[in-house]
């Protein structure tokens, strides 16, 4: 199981600092990594490199994943981060298609698409995140904008498949009305998603599904079912003493 904790545009050199020193004072983390669940941790691009030097210093057994990358490869891009660049730091993965991205800065499906076969092609593990806004949700329309998320993207991580790329691809059903708004979607609808994937992409596909959108350390529990391999969460995260007892929750249920 995954837990990612994706810090948007939040956390300084300093309070990152503090953070680990908080999550290190936790002894049970080779024991939980060990029975299979994972602290993933996204900073923002600058902190990258030193987060990841830092959890190795203190032998804190965490993945780094980027945020974000550019859908080009290199170039006259200015502010972009190339996928290369990513995997000279090291990184174990990267989050993609995220709605603060498809609806701040414009990214398209095809754009996501993009994304995630360089992402691919350099074994880059990628987190795909879909999700209907409130408006799709009310009007019965939710599994038609999955479709349009996923399917193009999982065209190119089929064209990977057989180019022989074989990282696993994780899908992050994140519906945008649960995002940093204090309501979970229902367990049964979470489950639809996973049907969605199951029936259209095949079983391998759905072996990779994380669930975001105001998860807690208090929902959490209630979120943990079979058809979930992980979370993906926000603002929750930017708390260690949150992070620390979503592992306890989770690990105690398991
Ligand atoms: P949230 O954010 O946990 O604050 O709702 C989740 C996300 O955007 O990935």
């Amino acid at each position: 199981m995954l837990v990612i904790a994706n810090w948007k545009m939040n956390m300084s050199g300093k309070e990152i600092g503090a953070y680990l020193d908080r999550l290190g004072r936790e002894d049970r983390w080779a024991r939980w990594a060990s029975s299979g669940f994972r602290l993933v941790l996204c900073p923002p691009f600058v902190y990258l490199e030193a987060l990841r030097s830092e959890c190795r210093k203190r032998a804190l057994p965490f993945d780094v994943m980027a945020q974000n990358m550019s859908s080009w490869e290199k170039g006259a891009y200015t502010g972009e981060v190339s996928v290369n660049m990513l995997t000279d730091l090291g990184v174990d993965g990267v989050l993609l298609g995220h709605s603060e991205r498809r609806r701040y800065f414009g990214e398209t499906d095809q754009t996501v698409a993009q994304k995630v076969l360089l992402a691919l092609s350099r074994n880059l593990v990628p987190v795909v995140c879909f999700g209907e806004n409130e408006e799709d949700r009310r009007g019965g329309s939710s599994s038609r904008v999955w479709d349009a998320q996923v399917r193009p993207v999982w065209e190119v991580v089929m064209k990977a498949r057989q180019a022989g790329y074989a990282s696993p691809v994780y899908w992050a059903y994140e519906p945008v009305w649960a995002i940093g708004t204090g309501k979970t979607a229902p367990l049964v609808e979470i489950r639809e998603v996973g049907g969605y994937l199951r029936d259209n992409f095949g079983v391998s596909c759905a072996s990779g599904l994380l669930y975001g959108g105001s998860v807690t350390d208090e929902s959490v529990s209630v979120l943990q079912d079979g058809a979930l391999h992980g979370f993906l969460v926000g603002s929750a995260f930017l708390d260690p003493r949150c992070v620390i007892r979503t592992f306890d929750q989770l690990c105690a249920g398991s």
